[in-house]
């Protein structure tokens, strides 16, 4: 059993799945988080032959508004206390905005927005109490720019950012560290469940969810507010800060828009 406790969303599979194993491998306790039980069910055994440490997996659909009150209940309920929260599920929408489903934005904005808010605000209080608590929310380089043809995608991203970096701020004085990782193009089910395999944005300079989570682990664990993995994606915030927006802006759609290779 280890020390500490960590609940990572979207736990199953891709960047989460690959977050569990590092946090495991560093002998933390787990509180995995996703739909779909099987996956999660499978992920958890994986992890406790291969670290030997405890593993609770937890069903629950974070696009229900009424998604994270219920997760936070059933973390209390089994009497589990949360050290290190890790806000990663998020899924993207690719399209122009004009014809992209409003419904599914809605269910976007929740998950990849809303849910790390919740879920922060209630997982919060007992860290403060014990002056210890980590609290690590995926975001993407997609944070630092604006994204034609993934427009709400790319602002909830941004979303995530502005509002871990303000809290980090605002809790330096409480031993909480609050650090937003953002990754470029990731090798995971991300692409597919976006509809984004027509992209260009995945014909390049892709990570793997290992080193992603790697980095994003150590960032953690130094109290880093932001960190971008890999050389390419750290030159976004660069460009984001000296090149005027429009014209980002017009060199994001050319990144994003459909290959013709396809
Ligand atoms: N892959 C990339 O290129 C990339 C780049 C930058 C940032 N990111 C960010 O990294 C994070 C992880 O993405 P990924 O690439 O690992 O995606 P992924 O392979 O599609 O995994 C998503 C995870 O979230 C869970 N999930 C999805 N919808 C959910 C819901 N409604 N309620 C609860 N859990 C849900 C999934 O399990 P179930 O489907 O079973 O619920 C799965 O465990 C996301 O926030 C994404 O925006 C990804």
């Amino acid at each position: 059993m280890g020390t500490e406790r960590t609940l990572i969303t979207g736990g199953s599979v891709g960047i989460g799945a690959a977050l569990a194993d590092v946090f495991a491998e560093h002998g933390h306790d787990l509180i995995l988080v996703a739909r779909t039980r099987e996956k999660l069910e499978a992920r958890a055994s994986e992890l406790r032959q291969k670290h030997n440490v405890q593993v609770t997996c937890i069903s629950e659909d974070l696009t229900d508004p009424a998604g994270p009150l219920r997760l936070f209940e059933a973390v209390n309920a089994l009497g589990l206390e949360v050290h290190n929260l890790v806000n990663n599920a998020g899924v993207g929408l690719y399209g122009k905005f004009m014809k992209t489903d409003l419904e599914a934005e809605r269910r976007m904005i929740q998950l990849n927005a809303t849910s790390p808010v919740e879920l922060t605000k209630r997982f919060l209080p007992a860290m403060v109490a014990r002056r210890r608590g980590r609290i690590l929310n995926v975001a993407s380089t997609a944070a630092f720019v604006p994204g034609p043809w993934m427009s709400i995608y790319y602002a909830t991203k941004a979303f995530v950012l502005s509002f871990s970096q303000a809290i980090d701020y605002e809790l330096s004085s409480d031993g909480i560290t609050v650090t937003t990782l953002c990754p470029g193009p990731t090798e995971s089910e991300f692409k597919v469940r976006a509809g984004s395999q027509r992209s260009r944005l995945f014909e390049a300079f892709v990570m793997d969810a290992p080193t992603v989570a790697r980095a994003g682990y150590d960032g953690l664990m130094k109290g880093k507010a932001v960190v971008v993995p890999g050389f390419r994606n750290k030159l976004i915030p660069v460009a984001a800060r000296f090149i005027p927006r429009p014209m980002i802006a017009m060199l994001s759609h050319r990144a994003a828009r459909p290959s013709e290779k396809r």
